[in-house]
């Protein structure tokens, strides 16, 4: 069931050539934990504002169960906000941080002192409630901060890359109180992020924005299966784009002829897109033949550049053994590692990838596991072999 909505959301701040947010529409489910992830400055943290009630949207709508929220105050929303930099109030006490949202209420100091005791509980900071806020560490003080926003029972919680000061381990440990919250509870959350690997951590679904716009909401796999976009792919870690025309559902490039299980029909120029790990090393006469030019060392695997059919190709292969730049290795390529996406208006001509010596090949595949080789065993030359 549909909890919370953007209808075509739009901020211009004042003076602002263009809008930050544009015409955004956006539905999350009861319960879920939606991440709004997207480059630094692309209206993340304005989008949040207005869903908050913190800034008022240009044009559009955000509706709460139903119901445009627009003229309703921010304190009478029942959404809680929690901020990258804590902002809590230094001189009080932690449980006095607490329960102050609920103190501005009226509510009884019994009932707030019962309250702040299963919050400290919750975000497992027991014995700290006498604690005076400033002499906490930065992951207990956005404990505390989580635990203040919580106490109010928001309907829905919005956090706002509240992780993005601890290290590694504490926002590991943060995650999943995060996600421990949010199955407990039932808490609609709307969490920001920057870290493409936090929200995969974190969502249910993930709405990527670039530039004001969502470009792709979908679960956090479709990111590395199906990218709607080269921008969509390249923010998720997909290095080679490819060249290529489709005509309905069947795809042409120097690699041979494809087509992919849930493939849209399409006519026109695309991207054929493979993820580094797409390649596995193969004995030599059943793959292309590729030329270490570039290893670096990332301790569970190893990323390449390699040469092949000559084009750079990026590679992330097991690190058993590392390969030395001039070595030469065979790959095959994982066709569900492989993907068409459109090319945002660009020329697929920059790509960092371009097969100048197609080769002969004639493979048509599709399922998972199988895997794409050269249909001959005598793959073009690298051009630095072939003679003048
Ligand atoms: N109060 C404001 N007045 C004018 N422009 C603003 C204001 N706040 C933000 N902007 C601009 O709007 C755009 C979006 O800003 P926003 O803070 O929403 O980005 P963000 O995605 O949260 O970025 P970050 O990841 O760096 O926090 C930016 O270009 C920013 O400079
Ligand atoms: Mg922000």
């Amino acid at each position: 069931m549909t909890f919370m909505e953007l209808r075509s959301l739009t901020k211009r701040y004042e003076g602002a050539k263009t809008e930050c947010v544009k015409a955004v529409d956006l539905k999350v489910d009861e319960g879920q934990i939606v991440v709004l992830l997207g480059p630094s400055g692309c209206g993340k943290t304005t989008t949040m504002k207005m869903i908050a009630g913190l800034i008022e949207p240009t044009s559009g709508d955000v509706l709460i169960e139903g119901r445009s929220v627009l003229s309703t105050p921010a304190e009478k929303r029942d959404v809680s906000m929690v901020f990258q930099k804590p902002l809590l109030f230094p001189h009080m006490t932690v449980a006095q941080n607490i329960g102050f949202g609920l103190k501005m209420r009226g509510v009884p100091k019994d009932v707030i002192e019962r309250k702040v005791k299963e919050m400290l509980e919750l975000v497992k900071l027991e014995g700290y409630g006498g604690r005076r806020a400033n002499q906490l560490s930065g992951g207990q003080e956005q404990r505390v901060s989580l635990a203040r926003a919580l106490i109010v029972e928001p309907k829905l919680l919005l956090l706002d890359e509240p992780l993005s000061a601890l290290d590694a381990e504490l926002r590991l440990e943060m995650r999943e109180l995060i996600r421990e919250i949010n199955r407990r509870y039932r808490i609609t959350m709307m969490f920001v992020t920057h870290d493409q690997q936090e929200a995969v951590m974190l969502a249910d679904r993930i709405a990527l924005m670039v530039d004001g716009e969502i470009v792709q909401y979908d679960g956090p796999s479709a990111f590395y299966t199906r990218p709607r976009t080269r921008r969509v792919a390249e923010f998720f870690g997909w290095t080679n784009f490819v060249p290529a025309i489709q005509k309905g559902r069947t795809i042409t490039c120097c690699l041979g002829e494809f087509t992919f299980p849930g493939l849209e029909e399409h006519d026109g120029p695309i991207c054929l897109t493979i993820r580094p790990e797409a390649a596995v090393l193969c004995p030599e006469d059943q793959g292309y033949r590729a030329v270490v030019r570039k290893a670096v060392y990332m301790g569970t695997r190893i990323d390449y550049e390699v040469e092949c059919l000559g084009s750079r190709l990026g590679i992330s292969l097991d690190s058993e053994r590392m390969y030395e730049k001039g070595e030469e290795i065979h790959i095959k390529l994982i066709p569900s590692k492989i993907w068409a996406v459109k090319c945002d208006g660009k020329t697929v001509c920059d790509n960092r990838v371009v097969w100048e010596n197609p080769a002969p090949f004639k493979t048509t595949s599709g399922g998972a596991g199988e895997t794409i080789a050269p249909s001959v065993l005598d793959p073009p030359k690298l051009p630095s072999e072939q003679s003048p």
